[in-house]
């Protein structure tokens, strides 16, 4: 049977950045290729402070690369597109804002009519598992729940790349647990329009558990020192054999 070629959505091509610091060039990010396929979960682990969230903002388009460049759907990006959202570590919610109302803000700067704005709050707050929770404020609810609504104000915007900056993080474990089978589900299944994702994280076992492919980073300049390609079957069993082997291997390339 002859296999179908997978299309990617977006490439990374020998990605450069250098940073000017008082006179002086400090380099980030050395040389990154990569690519995300159509339906792949992928993600980026490396040591802190070596350019993940840099190489993550100059995927967006927030930042642009010193060199190389980074293609969307086969075209250059040269700023941020409707095409992708982001979540943050740190929620980043408006405390004044209601549940509903941080949702609808990740739809400002696209221009869709009112009732469909409305619809699709409604729709990526049921989601997300926050229905009920509509008029609440964000103290009123638990860091869980917050990122939830991160989640739920990326989705809204129906892009087809999700980008997350270690959107787990600041969570305990338990309620990290909880999340991650989110993630998948948003990433991986039909319901949403998301087509791919991917996630920046410390921890590996997380990303073992999330991704199908883990692009380990070297420390700053960030370089690719592999793509490791996590063939487990989903769900995922965190107590086996294997998936112990590719957190080793992971732990072995990174320290
Ligand atoms: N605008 C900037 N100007 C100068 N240096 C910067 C700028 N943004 C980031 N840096 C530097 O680039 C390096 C990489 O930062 P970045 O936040 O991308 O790392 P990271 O891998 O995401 O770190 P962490 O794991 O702690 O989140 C850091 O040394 C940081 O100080
Ligand atoms: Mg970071």
């Amino acid at each position: 049977m002859e296999s179908k070629k997978p299309i990617p959505i977006l490439e990374v091509r020998n990605v450069e950045k250098v940073f000017i610091v008082e006179n002086k060039e400090f380099q980030v990010i050395q040389n990154i290729s990569f690519s995300v396929n159509e339906g792949e979960f992928v993600g980026i682990i490396g040591p802190s402070g070596c350019g993940k969230s840099t190489l993550l903002r100059i995927i967006d388009g927030m930042i642009r690369p010193s060199g190389g460049k980074v293609l969307f759907k086969g075209k250059e990006v040269l700023q941020p597109s409707d095409g992708m959202s982001f979540v943050f570590q740190t929620f980043a919610l408006v405390p004044w804002l209601t549940v509903e109302q941080n949702v609808e803000l990740g739809l400002d700067s696209l221009n869709i009519p009112e009732k469909e704005k409305k619809e699709r709050v409604s729709k990526y707050i049921k989601f997300v598992g926050l229905d009920g929770f509509e008029k609440f404020f964000p103290r009123e609810i638990s860091g869980g729940m917050k990122q939830r609504v991160g989640l739920a104000r990326a989705l809204a915007r129906e892009p087809s790349l999700l980008l997350m900056d270690e959107p787990l993080s600041s969570l305990d474990e338990l309620t990290a647990r909880g999340l991650r089978d989110l993630l998948i589900r948003l990433v991986k299944s039909t319901e949403t329009p998301v087509e791919a994702g991917i996630i920046v994280s410390h921890n590996v076992e997380e990303v073992v558990y999330l991704v199908d492919k883990a692009i380990v980073l070297s420390g700053r300049p960030a370089k690719v020192i592999e793509e490791v390609k996590i063939d487990l079957p989903r769900p995922r069993n965190t107590k086996t054999r294997s998936f112990f082997k590719y957190v080793d291997r992971i732990i072995s390339l990174i320290s």
